[in-house]
């Protein structure tokens, strides 16, 4: 039996990785801040996982090494983080050190106490300003917003841990990831989350552009699968994990259209107000430049999962529509019980 320590455990993807670790019958130390994460991500139909998480922040020096002197883990799944993309431009500061002193924290103690392996959730974001597609780990233009850059930065001092004391850390850049426990309720849902949110409640969703953006995706599962094969491995690695498909916002709406039976003809708005909710973002010290949000909405993303099929024998399983009527089937249940 390992002994596995999963940070941002309450989140959409930690919640489901402590699941499937359980499942697999592994011993688990959960840990999450509740800035993001919610209970209800924490009940499943067979465990209830809610007294199991310790509320605490991955800065925290004091905790995060008593956990580590409590018991010989073996591995770490650094899963928490501040991911919206408005929040990280809203207030870098907190997503740096969150993302990137977070990470050094778990790093540090992962060294003093000896774990296997960290396996630190990062982001094929990290791409924006890259065009050459399918993308590959090794080459590509570095980022300019605020998230992906906090993602790179941890990634270089991971590189810079193993290289110094022979850790072994893998970084799994995640494509968009969607699946049951994404967070239709938060300010700024991610845009699988939005769109099953909209259409639920008859509402005419807003998309921005023209809809024809294409982003790949990958279904938690499939990443779940991927993170667990990379335990084996040593040293340092980044390895893409993504369907290698990708699909325009249009068409990922007419699939969804189609399995929730809603004939709803959706809006387009300009570029200008993506991120409406942030009024920061549009005026005063924090205003981003008009370009590169227009590079962000219209952003092309599609990255090469070789490596990672050959490397770790990892094939993505699930295709969008077996994975957005998944989706669809809980979120709905979700929102049964709530006003939109
Ligand atoms: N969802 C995606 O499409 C996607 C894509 C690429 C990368 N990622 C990365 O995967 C990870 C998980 O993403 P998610 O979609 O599950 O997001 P999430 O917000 O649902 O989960 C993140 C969890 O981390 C917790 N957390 C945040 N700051 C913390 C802190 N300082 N200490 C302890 N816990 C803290 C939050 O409360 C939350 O439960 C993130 O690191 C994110 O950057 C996600």
């Amino acid at each position: 039996m390992k002994k596995i320590l999963i940070t941002g455990a309450a989140g959409f993807i930690g919640s489901q990785l402590a699941h499937r670790l359980w499942k697999e019958g592994n011993e688990l130390v959960l840990i999450d801040n509740f800035s993001y994460g919610k209970v209800d991500n924490l009940i499943f139909e067979d465990h209830d996982f809610t007294n199991e998480v310790i509320k605490m922040d991955i800065r925290d020096k004091v905790g995060i090494k008593k956990i580590f002197e409590n018991g010989d883990i073996d591995y770490v799944y650094n899963i928490a983080g501040i991911a919206p993309l408005p929040d990280c431009q809203s207030d870098p500061y907190e997503a740096i050190d969150v993302n990137v002193n977070g990470l050094v924290n778990i790093l540090e103690n992962a060294r003093k106490y000896g774990v296997k392996k960290v396996i630190q959730a990062s982001t094929n974001a990290m791409y924006e300003n890259e065009k050459v597609f399918p993308t590959k780990e090794n080459k590509f233009e570095l980022p300019t917003l605020i998230y992906p850059n906090t993602k790179y930065c941890a990634e270089r001092f991971a590189e810079s841990y193993c290289e110094t004391y022979g850790m072994s850390v893998t970084c799994i850049r995640f494509a968009n990831v969607y699946g049951p426990h994404i967070d239709c309720l938060r300010k700024q849902p991610p845009f699988v989350a939005y769109m099953i949110r909209e259409l639920y409640f008859d509402r005419t969703p807003i998309f921005h552009s023209n809809g024809e953006q294409r982003r790949d995706y990958i279904y938690v599962d499939d990443l779940i699968d991927l993170a667990i094969a990379v335990q084996n491995g040593e040293g340092f690695d980044c390895v893409n994990c993504s369907s290698m498909k990708n699909y325009s916002v249009n068409e990922m709406y007419k699939i969804a259209c189609k399995i929730m039976n809603k004939n709803i003809q959706a809006d387009y708005a300009s570029d200008s107000h993506y991120w409406e909710k942030y009024p920061t973002l549009f005026e005063g010290k924090y205003k981003i430049k008009e370009s590169i949000l227009k590079n962000e909405i219209n952003k092309y993303s599609l990255c090469d999962n070789t490596y990672a099929k050959e490397k770790y024998n990892w094939v993505p399983k699930i295709d969008i529509e077996e994975g957005l009527r998944r989706v669809i089937e809980n979120e709905c249940e979700l929102l049964k019980n709530m006003k939109g």
